[in-house]
């Protein structure tokens, strides 16, 4: 999704908001542009496609003195990915320039005010209306302006202000849409992403809904929405610019598989002590437990996959009924949700518009919720009752992997400390569970070592043009997420079945050659889904097994098998899910697709 970035100082700031756009691209968008504050007045360069092209038409920033700035990406929502359309969008005076993240909801409204007023729109997007607006209601005092500007406006945004008149100086405001700050010396930034902040400062403030910041060499300073000036913390980010970089490996995509051992190792240590699971953050006792009668579970996309795949081990720990609900599905359904839900909301970025939506609404219904995020001080991890982090680090390919083994390393902590504290727990399988999560780290690079050939396996499998993805149980819920990284990184068509659903219709689908990816990791229904693959191969399909390592009956069975090491049934689909990242990263690969950047989706879906 759309990115923004805003620089002040005394260095050139073309260069720095450039590399600033570079470090957001794995966001997704489409166009991209600058605007610098020069002798001349506010210049604007922007072009549709990629930040490269941005920088071959400015000699990398050079043609575009200046030193403060800000700079945007945009993933088009209101009007084509054109150069015009591509912000930042300039005041018809050529005063104001505006980079925009979020949707303004009443922009037709203002447009038809503003036109019939004789303002001139350039574009086709909501986002113009701002720059008229605050030529509009210019007053020669750039923070009155603003706040007048931006009262006017109704949906979400995070926005970037620079004014010819005080050309040092950048405005930020958010609503509804992340934006963060950078503290520099002599120098001051901000980004919507932190990212894009690391290489220059590590020194962040994150600004609140309703909260605008007026940045210059000098300072920052930061008011809430009435212009009243507040004190805000800054915060030291932890990670460095190398974690968001390649580090030698060809994608993002592959660096954040082989990071999985030691981004699970980070969301599990701090949270074991003494043989226990300790949850700082949510370290509710059993009274207040136990008057949760039942357990939601809201996200999108593979968070709300990690959702199904830890609600086996949350009832089966904490004997509390567990519904996971499509965060988008969840808004709309009126859903019988109280005082005793206990809502469960995941979210690798934690900018889900959707799944803060669905949040929303549950909270307004009396339900707590706790939130389990990986970006720090993002919206929901900030709106939620609780929020447990799952300290992922940086996930910058646009599909998640490490992402989603952190939130089920940290879903599997809590059904153990709430199975526990409830006395739900049984004595005798506590300590096994307690070893399994203990190696979760060293089984997660076993799994990543035992499929060191799958690159080799996935010339088998890349020419198909429909993959269907079975299992029972865990199984079904990991090859749901098998199956949405295969479709969204190699543009392969690919389903999910419960394998016992097959023959209520999906299996007149298969015919000869038909790839079935069929895991099997779940012992006690192995059988049954062994008679789902003799079934599937019956009728011509080629079938690729996840197993356990050792698993004879289904190296007699498959055509094919990839291999994970055992673990408690309860947490196989933190492993299952290993083989199938790397089975999706190689088609892809072998198919040529731009695998970090997957066309049409964006990182973070911060729009409905
Ligand atoms: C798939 C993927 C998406 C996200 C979904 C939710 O690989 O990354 O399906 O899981 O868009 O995103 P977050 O977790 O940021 O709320």
């Amino acid at each position: 999704m759309c990115g923004i970035v805003g620089f002040t100082g005394t260095r050139s700031a073309a260069p720095l908001l450039l590399e600033g756009l570079k470090r957001l691209e794995y966001r997704g968008y489409d166009s991209a542009g600058i605007a610098v504050m020069g002798n001349e007045g506010i210049r604007v360069e922007k072009v549709s496609g990629k930040v490269q092209k941005l920088c071959e038409k400015t000699g990398d920033g050079a043609a575009v003195p200046g030193s403060t700035g800000i700079g945007h990406t945009r993933w088009a929502t209101h009007g084509a990915p054109t150069d015009t359309n591509a912000h930042p969008h300039l005041s018809n005076d050529g005063r104001y320039a505006v980079v925009h993240n979020g949707i303004i909801e009443n922009y037709a409204a203002l447009r038809e005010e503003l036109t019939a007023k004789g303002y001139t729109f350039l574009s086709e997007t909501d986002t113009e209306v701002i720059v008229h607006l605050l030529e509009m209601y210019d007053s020669g005092d750039l923070k009155s302006t603003v706040l007048r500007a931006v009262a006017r406006l109704e949906g979400s945004y995070a926005l970037g202000v620079l004014c010819a008149d005080q050309p040092d100086t950048l405005i930020a405001v958010r609503e509804a849409s992340p934006l963060i700050l950078g503290v520099g010396v002599g120098e001051n930034y901000f980004a919507s992403d932190v990212t894009a902040l690391v290489s220059y400062t590590k020194n962040a403030i994150y600004l609140d809904d309703g909260e605008f910041a007026v940045l210059t060499p000098a300072g920052i300073t930061v008011y809430d929405c009435t212009g009243r000036q507040i004190e805000k913390p800054v915060t030291r980010v932890t990670w460095d610019v190398e974690a968001a970089e390649k580090g030698g490996y060809a994608h993002f995509m592959l660096k954040e598989i082989m990071e999985q051992p030691a981004a699970v190792r980070a969301a599990i240590a701090p949270r074991l002590r003494d043989g226990e699971v300790v949850l700082d953050e949510f370290d509710l006792d059993a009274e207040t437990l136990r008057q949760f009668n039942k357990i939601v579970i809201t996200a999108c996309g593979s968070a709300y996959y990690a959702g199904c795949a830890a609600k086996y081990a949350l009832e089966a720990l904490t004997r509390i009924p567990v519904e996971p609900v499509l965060a988008s599905e969840l808004r709309y359904s009126d859903p019988l949700i109280d005082a005793h839900t206990l809502l469960i909301v995941i979210s690798q970025s934690g900018e889900t518009a959707d799944t803060i939506a669905a949040m929303r609404e549950c909270r307004a219904r009396g339900a707590k919720a706790l939130a389990i995020v990986n970006v720090v001080g993002s919206t929901i991890a900030k709106s939620a009752d609780w929020t447990l982090y799952t300290w992922a680090g940086p996930e910058i390919a646009v599909a998640t992997t490490k992402g989603y083994t952190t939130q089920l390393a940290v879903l599997f902590l809590l059904a153990m400390s709430v199975g526990r504290k409830l006395g739900r727990l049984d004595d005798a399988l506590y300590p096994a569970l307690l070893y399994d999560i203990l190696r979760l780290p060293k089984l997660i690079q076993n799994a990543i070592d035992l499929n060191h050939g799958l690159g080799a396996l996935a010339k088998k499998y890349h020419r198909a043009s429909s993959l269907f993805f079975i299992g029972r149980n865990t199984d079904w819920a990991s090859a749901l997420e098998g199956a949405l990284k295969m479709k969204e990184i190699s543009y392969i068509h690919a389903e999910s079945y419960a394998a016992g659903e097959l023959k209520h219709g999906t299996i007149a689908l298969i015919e000869e050659g038909t790839p079935v990816i069929a895991v099997c990791c779940n012992a006690a229904l192995e059988d049954k889904t062994i008679s789902n693959i003799v079934e599937v191969k019956a009728r011509g399909a080629r079938v690729l097994a996840v197993a356990f390592r050792g698993d004879r009956k289904i190296v007699a069975q498959a055509n094919d098998c990839v291999f994970i090491p055992p673990i408690h049934t309860l947490f196989t689909p933190i492993l299952a899910v290993i083989p199938m990242q790397l089975l999706a990263y190689y088609v892809a690969k072998e198919n040529g697709c731009d695998i970090d950047k997957p066309k049409n989706l964006a990182k973070s879906v911060t729009v409905e």
